[in-house]
């Protein structure tokens, strides 16, 4: 298959989104084409060491070099300052100097954490990702946010509260790496992309119908197709706005009741899976407001339940503690509630006006218990 190109054209330079089938084993050439410096720290998802990772330092050494490696395990208690200091140790200990590369293999914990790390770490080295997760091709490896967890005063974790913006040199993705990927990771994925074409482009949704078996069985084709036209769309808000000023805030769609859910219900569900259910809070906030109709409702609905994501809380937590969650998410700016909310399929935009009782009822409308 040939290889797809998105070029992410940011204010200094362009960074290429690279999308093929079996695109790792073209490591050596890319490394090579860019100059990339031949002293490589591989930071590597525990998970995926044996498999991609252990193909991946193999193309690593046809570059000319051993690379040194650390495996990190993907879990958000690990995207941490304890284990961001792990990644600098080893990085001291193999001589990596200012002039080394970051080269992150993995799902978006691996690349945020690692991200982070290249940022940071002699105040910066250069970095190149190879998103391993559907998330991870789609979004989290796209437009240079990186960051790790934080624990706060009351022992709740709080996503992202530490990091910077950081840009890969380029980012490799093969969608071949999804084969081994556990179908629940893959269907949280497959959330982004459903909130993408409701962001920006009714003709991905309309894709994602046709097409949702074959993405279901890993078409690899059709992911191909999906993966291309997902990062597309995130390219180009991100090159509107790469400071998340304005525009590139819209990518929060579902995010800000996401954020909240999993603070609340923490190991019970996964990221994507509470933008899932974010997107019909999100939904049912816009349809109060008359910006969303009944049928696109359904649409999206309807794509989420084929794609067996979830539309309402695994269990009824609380909807006050869901509130205050939101309250202490960064985006809550000065205790008022921003939110994304949809116009229509293809359209968002942000509101800052959402009052209490417009936040309850959209808990209440994803199966929130609500105490009178
Ligand atoms: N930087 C951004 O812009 C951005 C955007 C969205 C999300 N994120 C972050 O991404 C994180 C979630 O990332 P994720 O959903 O990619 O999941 P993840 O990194 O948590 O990985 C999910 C699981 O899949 C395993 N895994 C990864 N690739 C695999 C493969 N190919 N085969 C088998 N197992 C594999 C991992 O070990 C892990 O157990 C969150 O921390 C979120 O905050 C960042």
């Amino acid at each position: 298959m040939i290889m797809e190109r998105v070029d992410l054209k940011l204010k200094d330079r362009i960074c290429p989104l690279l999308v093929e089938t079996g695109s790792i084993s073209k490591l050596p050439e890319i490394l090579a084409q860019r100059q990339a410096p031949a002293q490589i720290m591989a930071v590597i998802d525990a998970n995926i060491a044996g498999t991609h990772g252990a193909l991946a330092i193999r193309e690593l050494r046809k570059h000319g070099s051993e690379p040194a490696v650390q495996h990190v395990h993907a879990d958000e208690h690990h995207k941490s300052l304890d284990a961001a200091r792990e990644l600098y140790q080893a990085m001291l200990q193999a001589k990596c100097g200012r002039d080394s590369m970051v080269i992150a293999i993995g799902g978006g914990i691996v690349t945020d954490l690692a991200g982070f790390v290249a940022a940071t770490y002699m105040r910066g080295v250069e970095l190149a990702l190879i998103p391993s997760t559907l998330l991870g091709m789609v979004d989290a490896s796209i437009g240079g946010k990186t960051g790790v967890n934080i624990l706060n005063a009351e022992g709740l974790l709080l996503k992202n509260m530490a990091g910077s913006f950081w840009q890969p040199s380029f980012v490799l993705i093969d969608p071949m790496l999804l084969r081994t990927l556990p179908p629940r990771e893959f269907r949280c994925g497959l959330a982004e992309c459903v909130k993408h074409g409701m962001i920006a482009d009714p003709a991905l949704i309309r894709f994602m119908a046709v097409n949702a078996e074959q993405i279901m069985m890993l078409d690899m084709p059709v992911l191909t197709t999906l993966i291309t036209e997902s990062v597309r769309i995130k390219a180009r808000i991100v090159e509107e706005d790469e400071r998340e000023c304005g525009r590139r805030a819209l990518l929060n769609l579902g995010h800000t009741f996401a954020h909240a859910i999993e603070a609340v219900a923490a190991d019970d569900i996964k990221h994507g899976e509470a933008v899932a259910i974010g997107l019909v809070a999100a939904m049912s906030c816009a349809a109060k407001r008359g910006r969303f109709a009944a049928a696109e409702h359904e649409t999206i609905t309807n794509l989420l339940e084929r794609f067996q994501l979830p539309l309402r809380l695994p269990k009824p937590l609380d909807a006050s503690k869901l509130s205050r969650a939101i309250l202490s998410d960064k985006k809550a700016a000065q205790k008022k509630v921003r939110l994304v909310l949809p116009d229509g399929i293809g359209a968002a935009s942000v509101i800052d006006d959402a009052d209490d009782a417009e936040i309850l009822r959209a808990w209440g409308a994803v199966g929130a218990r609500i105490n009178a």
